[in-house]
């Protein structure tokens, strides 16, 4: 085995939507494991937007933060290379949080309020799928069309970034639930692929013509909005939902570059007014509330053959600052973007 491993250290707090050059890779020692202690070797790590927030100057959020000069945080799909610890096996496959490094050693009896490292069923699904369909986003989709959303047969759920991790399966749990399923993503690539995955209509944002493509996927208005984007989409669909249509606000992503304010002039107003006029019930939520259930229904569906996981996987653990880039200036992957470190054994 080497004795150095790389790793993608935070240079710079971001400024605006995090570039290339906050990150820098450096070449360390590979650590060694101690009692209790497992080393992994990564796999796959998620370049999640919410980690946004971990790598801004201000605390934005009660969750991990990146330190500088340190390693970047986030999820990642390792594999068990020497375990003393007796939960945990050489060969064992885990998602944790062990950030971007080609290795790493962790105490599983000393792990934060996520808990210890999650092993996979690598017989389920490909292992990429834990960062993807079967991990975080599976489970923030699910909650957003099924507990807080409330989906029912016949209803017309409208979803934007829709190509992304979470709306790609989000759109997928409302054909398995009987509604309508209407995605906005960026580019006719990007729309194409999610008729392809089994959406009824989409409406591609960067057209001129945006808004009126969405009023013909939307006939009759919308009775769901997973919001995940906020911003001038939001204010596009606000206008086409139903009276007493519910909005499970998702996230925010056109603000995330922009710190706690916003970019203004201030479009409350407007906001609220639609919101009083409709009577929309709006419901944030955040975390993974979903849980096993969650995750439990969709790999059913998945087996199936009613859900399909999309995922876009670039190679090398130096790409990995691109590609967390890239989910802010736009890119043409759909479904999950990861970055695999290595391969498995
Ligand atoms: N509440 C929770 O617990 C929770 C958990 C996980 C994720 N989230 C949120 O859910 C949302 C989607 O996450 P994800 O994992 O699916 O992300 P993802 O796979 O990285 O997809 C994000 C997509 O957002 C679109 N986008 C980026 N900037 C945009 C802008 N300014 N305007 C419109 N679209 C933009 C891009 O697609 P296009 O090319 O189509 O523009 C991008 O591919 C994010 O807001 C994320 O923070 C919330």
């Amino acid at each position: 085995m080497a004795q150095t491993m790389k790793q993608v250290v935070l240079a710079a707090y971001a400024q605006g939507n995090p570039q290339p050059g906050d990150f820098r890779v450096e070449e360390v020692p590979i650590p060694q494991p101690g009692d209790g202690e497992i080393l992994l070797k990564t796999l796959y790590l998620a370049v999640d937007p919410l980690l946004r927030f971990s790598v801004d100057e201000t605390v934005l959020t009660g969750g991990g933060r990146a330190e500088l000069g340190q390693p970047m945080i986030g999820p990642v799909v390792s594999e068990v290379v020497t375990s003393n610890h007796p939960d945990y096996a050489a060969g064992d496959v885990v998602e944790g949080r062990s950030g971007w490094q080609e290795y790493a050693v962790l105490a599983p009896d000393q792990s934060d309020y996520r808990g210890p490292p999650r092993k996979l069923d690598t017989t389920l699904a490909p292992v990429s799928t834990a960062l993807g369909a079967l991990g975080g986003p599976g489970q923030t989709a699910y909650e957003g069309i099924v507990n807080v959303g409330r989906v029912t047969a016949g209803e017309t759920v409208v979803i934007s970034a829709a190509a992304g991790a979470v709306g790609s399966i989000a759109g997928q749990i409302v054909k398995v639930l009987g509604g309508r399923a209407v995605g906005i993503a960026g580019g006719l690539a990007k729309c194409a692929a999610l008729l392809d995955l089994g959406f009824d209509a989409v409406a591609d944002y960067k057209a001129p013509d945006f808004a009126a493509q969405l009023r013909a996927a939307l006939p009759e208005g919308a009775d769901v909005y997973l919001d995940n984007v906020g911003g001038d989409v939001t204010m596009t669909v606000l206008p086409l939902l139903k009276r007493g249509a519910r909005m499970p606000m998702c996230g925010f992503i056109a603000y995330y570059g922009v710190g706690m304010e916003g970019p203004g002039p201030d479009r409350l107003p407007g906001f609220y007014r639609l919101i009083m006029n409709k009577g929309l019930e709006i419901r944030g939520f955040a975390g993974m509330l979903a849980g096993q259930k969650g995750l439990e229904d969709i790999a059913g569906w998945m087996k199936q053959g009613r859900i399909r996981f999309a995922e876009s996987i670039v190679d090398g653990i130096e790409a990995a600052p691109a590609a967390f880039s890239s989910v802010f200036s736009g890119h043409e992957h759909v479904g999950k973007l990861l970055v695999r470190v290595a391969h498995r054994g």
